[in-house]
């Protein structure tokens, strides 16, 4: 098992590159068989959801639109309970099929702060899909339709995800020692 230093912190290796590749492929299948016809637009949360997304998306054989947002609640490895905005959504959402990308649902916080905006859109559907969840850490529940992996309450780095603007490179994902 490797074990690497980020900042101040070890961290060990959690899902190997090859296990994230295989459950990104099979979500792309069932969202592939789901919106077969249809032409949804994928909302991508930024920054932790880039390396999904972009990864996601080559195995898409359906019609997809695809817009980033940029939302944030952490710093460090806490959520700091605000939510900020930096870049918005510019799509007009209405009567379009919604699918939301994300890297992790932890608290489940970002999410609450933001989908309430896109109802007000009157979406014809909205479903999220998310690489990575914490059920232990919920406090606000949310429908996941499609979940990557559910994994302990422990801060993960890699793959996109990082711990203070480090480790997003990373091609695995690691756990925090
Ligand atoms: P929530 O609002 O608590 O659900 O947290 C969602 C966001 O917090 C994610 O999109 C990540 O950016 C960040 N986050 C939560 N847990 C982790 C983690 O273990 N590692 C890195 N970022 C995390």
């Amino acid at each position: 098992m490797a074990v690497i230093k980020v900042h101040d912190k070890e961290f060990e290796t959690y899902l190997s590159s090859e296990s994230i590749e295989k459950r990104v492929e099979e979500i792309a299948a069932a969202l592939n068989k789901e919106y077969s016809g249809k032409q949804p637009l994928f909302i991508s949360i930024l920054n932790g959801a880039f390396m999904f997304t972009a990864d996601l998306f080559r195995h898409l054989t359906i019609d997809a639109e695809l817009c980033f947002i940029k939302l944030a609640s952490y710093k460090g490895m806490k959520s700091t309970g605000k939510i900020t905005t930096s870049i918005g959504l510019e799509e007009d959402i209405f009567g379009k099929d919604i699918i939301i990308l994300e890297d992790i649902v932890d608290t489940g916080k970002t999410l609450h702060g933001f989908l309430p905006k896109l109802f007000h859109q009157q979406p014809n559907s909205l479903k999220i899909v998310t690489l990575l969840h914490k059920p232990e850490a919920t406090e606000y529940p949310h429908q996941l339709d499609y979940i990557g992996f559910a994994i302990p309450n422990k801060f993960v780095i890699g793959y996109g995800l990082d711990y203070d603007g480090l480790g997003r490179n990373l091609k695995e994902i690691y756990q925090l020692k």
